[in-house]
């Protein structure tokens, strides 16, 4: 086990330029949140030129709204937008800092992902896994620099949510680590450092409610009390609706892995992966009255 805290600041490399590879949801928001933070290049690559280019959309819209809110004065739009580029090709990588990978939460692809890059990066450049369930010690054992590789676990939406869980192998080094810790200091995050342990702290934590919520509901709670039964009691939003923006897929994941690592204290909802099978992203719909009734085509699968 490490000790607590971080290690010596005075170790940290700096970041220069970012590298990001996947150009989806949470990679797009990682992006955003660099440039924005760190104003520095942030190259982004995924595997084909459309989701690069849906990515880079999605930044930029996101600028935009900044902008609209008074947030980024003009000249920040036009040098945050210019700073944030996008290719297929890894090549941009070379002259990086800080590499991070937020693409599929598989242990395959991600382990290939790291070969890609590492055949690229200078031996110095921090490599981070924004995974939230997989064991970042797995992702290293194959890499030519296994201690340069640590856990940077944000949670959606990015922009707002404080934490990053920080997340060290037996091999990561303290330049390393230190580098990840200065840099969530930068991106202006809470930093906690946790064990390579399944799901880290705070997914394991907020699974254990949102699975037991999906268990009800599996077991013939109606959809909308098992919801509802805690409203009131402090949470933002309630467990299916943060299911969905998590994404059901990811959020399955999580549980999967969980409940490879802790058994049936994390049920795999068999409602949710009817959801998932179907490809409904969400259980409830906006009605015309401002409500929210059961999403018609959840209605067809779940039983
Ligand atoms: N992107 C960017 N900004 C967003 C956003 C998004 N997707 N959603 C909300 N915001 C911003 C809004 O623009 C607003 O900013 P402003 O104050 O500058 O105008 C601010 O957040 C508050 O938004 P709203 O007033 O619209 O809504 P709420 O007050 O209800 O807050 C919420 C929205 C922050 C999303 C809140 O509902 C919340 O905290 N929900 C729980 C989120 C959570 O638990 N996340 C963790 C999920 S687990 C995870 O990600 C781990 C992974 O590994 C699975």
């Amino acid at each position: 086990k490490r000790p607590a805290g971080a290690p010596d600041a005075k170790l940290a490399r700096p970041v220069t330029k970012v590298g990001v590879v996947g150009a989806g949801l949470m990679a797009s928001q990682l992006a955003l949140l660099f440039v924005r933070r760190l104003n520095v290049p942030v190259v982004i690559t995924d595997l084909d030129q459309s989701r690069i280019d849906k990515g880079l959309g999605y930044i930029h819209g996101e600028i935009d709204k900044l902008h609209a809110k008074g947030r980024m004065s003009q000249d920040a739009v036009n040098r945050a937008k210019a700073l944030v580029s996008g290719s297929v090709s890894k090549d941009g990588f070379a002259d990086a800092d800080f590499v991070i990978e937020a693409v599929f939460e598989e242990l395959g692809v991600k382990k290939q992902v790291f070969a890609e890059v590492e055949a690229v990066v200078s031996p110095e450049c921090v490599l981070a896994t924004n995974t939230s369930s997989l064991s970042v010690t797995e992702m290293g054992r194959d890499l030519l620099h296994p201690e340069r590789l640590v856990g940077f676990h944000f949670f959606n939406p990015v922009a707002v949510m404080p934490l990053l869980e920080i997340a060290a192998t037996e091999w990561t080094n303290d330049t390393a680590l230190s580098t990840a810790f200065v840099l969530g200091k930068a991106l202006r995050k809470t930093t906690v450092l946790t064990q390579d342990a399944a799901a880290f702290v705070v997914n394991r934590v907020l699974l254990r409610l949102l699975s037991e919520v999906q268990a009800a509901f599996d077991e013939g709670t109606d959809a909308k009390t098992a919801d509802n039964a805690l409203s009131g009691m402090g949470l933002p939003m309630t467990p299916f609706t943060l299911l969905s923006m998590v994404g059901l897929p990811v959020a399955q994941h999580v549980t999967e892995s969980l409940h490879a690592a802790f058994g049936d204290r994390f049920a795999v909802s068999q409602n949710l992966q009817k959801l998932i099978d179907a490809k409904v992203t969400s259980l409830w719909v906006d009605d015309e009255q401002g409500g929210q009734v059961l999403n018609p085509a959840a209605a067809q699968v779940i039983t």
